[in-house]
């Protein structure tokens, strides 16, 4: 066991923060409906595990399906990662996690996105930001369309 999966309390104390994150999960309006037919009991052991891997473990096994094959036909958005990514942020300060043992989680999550969303999907770090007026900068829509919104390239 990791130093860093026992500053978690072991797996039971990553199984707790991923039970409340999939409760969250499961019923958020942005990307709950993704899981509708998701075994949560399953996502909750495999989860745990795969936390437990990231955060140092070498005596837990993942027993999942490899992520990029399985969330590929899912078409997964940018939006739909960050918001997951959101609530898992939620879930480990509500068990206050220490900030060392967050901050790891979250580098391997972060490490995980273009490997997990549909390439075409994602409009790199401009993606959703405001972009001042009269900076000559133009939003892209989509990254695959040499379109600007107003239809001229
Ligand atoms: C780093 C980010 C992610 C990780 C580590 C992760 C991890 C996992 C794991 C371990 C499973 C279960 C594997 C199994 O059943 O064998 C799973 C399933 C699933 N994930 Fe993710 N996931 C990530 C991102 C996302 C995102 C962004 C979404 C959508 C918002 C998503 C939606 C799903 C769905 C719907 C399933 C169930 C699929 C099924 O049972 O057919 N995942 N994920």
């Amino acid at each position: 066991m990791s130093q860093l999966v026992q500053r978690a309390g072991g797996l039971p104390g990553l199984e707790a923060v991923i039970v409340t994150f999939y409760d969250a999960v499961l019923r958020d309006p942005m990307i709950g409906y993704l899981f509708a037919r998701a075994d949560r009991g399953r996502l909750i052991r495999t989860e745990t595990e795969l936390a437990a891997r990231l955060l140092g473990a070498t005596d837990v096994r993942y027993s999942g399906r490899p992520l990029p094959a399985l969330h590929a036909p899912l078409r997964l958005t940018g939006g739909h990662f960050d918001r997951r990514t959101q609530l898992l942020r939620e879930a480990m300060a509500a068990h206050d996690l220490p900030d060392d043992v967050q901050a790891a989680w979250l580098e391997h999550v972060t490490d995980m996105r273009p490997h997990l969303i549909a390439a075409a999907d994602d409009c790199g770090p401009e993606a959703g930001r405001v972009v001042p007026a009269g900076t000559g900068r133009r939003l892209m829509i989509h990254a695959s369309d040499p379109k600007g919104p107003d239809g001229r390239p």
